[in-house]
């Protein structure tokens, strides 16, 4: 089976990296392709795969084709490779938004995955939740997901409408832990910590945090009332969250993302 990557940008190179670690495929069953003259050459360097520039080299050889572009750039591409195309072929797509019809109708194939994956797919960490065609057959779906799992876990959605709504949490969501990691770094810095102490303070929160929180099947509502007894110092930083209207805010942002991914599909 070949695999030809669409695409070597971070998410593209992280898949590829992932699939040729796995034992599923060989490293010269992995193709990549790339338009910048600059990723072609530092792919050339890494070597173990097998680098293209033109399209109608690699696509027509290809069992599956895996799309890591941006959204903005994956009308142009796929009239690209319409006429290369054949109809056993699998598209795998990870670009935020772009619908499962959109590709059909543009590529005219009808084996076609949606995927939407996350930043720590990186570390081999990552959440990809995924919705294929009807045309994937049950064993080319676990194939997909083989492929999908080499960077982390896997979650089948019912229906499109929750890829877009993962994207809202877990697509986006590493960038909201981020941004409330920030906030606890500004936080000690200004109660005078160091930089090298408030990093260490806050992400050996987080994981911690992360650890108990999966090792229990308590809600995180449960987790918050066995921290803070009342009249102490976590109550008064939740009750300071929840006068802010925290929470809401939080919920808020994720449908921002859900609302931003529905609209990139229109
Ligand atoms: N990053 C994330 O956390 C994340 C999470 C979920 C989903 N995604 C999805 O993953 C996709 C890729 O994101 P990314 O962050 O990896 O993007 P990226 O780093 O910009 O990588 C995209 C690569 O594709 C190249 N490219 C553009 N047009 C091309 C074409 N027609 N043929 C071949 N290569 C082309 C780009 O070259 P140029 O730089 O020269 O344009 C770039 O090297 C996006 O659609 C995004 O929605 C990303």
């Amino acid at each position: 089976m070949k695999v030809l990557v669409i695409g070597a940008g971070n998410m593209g190179l992280t898949y590829a990296q992932g699939m040729s670690k796995s034992k599923l495929l060989k490293k010269r069953n992995i193709m990549i392709l790339d338009t910048s003259e600059e990723k072609i050459k530092e792919l050339n360097e890494i070597s173990h795969f097998d680098v293209y520039k033109d399209l109608k080299d690699c696509v027509p050889f290809a069992d599956i084709v895996f799309i890591a572009v941006k959204p903005y750039h994956s009308e142009e591409l796929f009239k690209a490779i319409a006429p290369l195309v054949n109809k056993e072929q699998i598209i795998i797509s990870i670009m935020a938004g772009i619908t499962i019809d959109y590709m059909k109708d543009l590529t005219g194939l009808d084996k076609v995955v949606r995927a939407m994956p996350n930043l720590p797919a990186q570390i081999g960490r990552g959440l990809t939740s995924y919705i294929a065609s009807e045309a994937v057959s049950k064993v080319e779906l676990i194939l997909v997901e083989n492929l999908l799992d080499t960077t982390g876990k896997s979650i089948l959605v019912s229906n499109e409408n929750f890829i877009d709504a993962s994207t809202g949490i877990s697509g986006s969501g590493p960038a909201y832990v981020f941004y409330f990691m920030q906030s606890m770094m500004e936080a000690a810095l200004q109660m005078g910590f160091s930089k090298n102490i408030s990093k260490v303070l806050v992400s050996e929160t987080f994981t911690g945090a992360v650890e108990l929180f999966n090792q229990a099947d308590h809600s995180p509502n449960k987790w918050m009332d066995m921290v803070a007894s009342k009249g102490g110092t976590t109550r008064a930083a939740l009750d300071s969250m929840e006068d802010n209207n925290v929470n809401e805010l939080i919920k808020e942002a994720a449908f921002a993302a859900f609302n931003r991914a529905v609209e990139l599909g229109k």
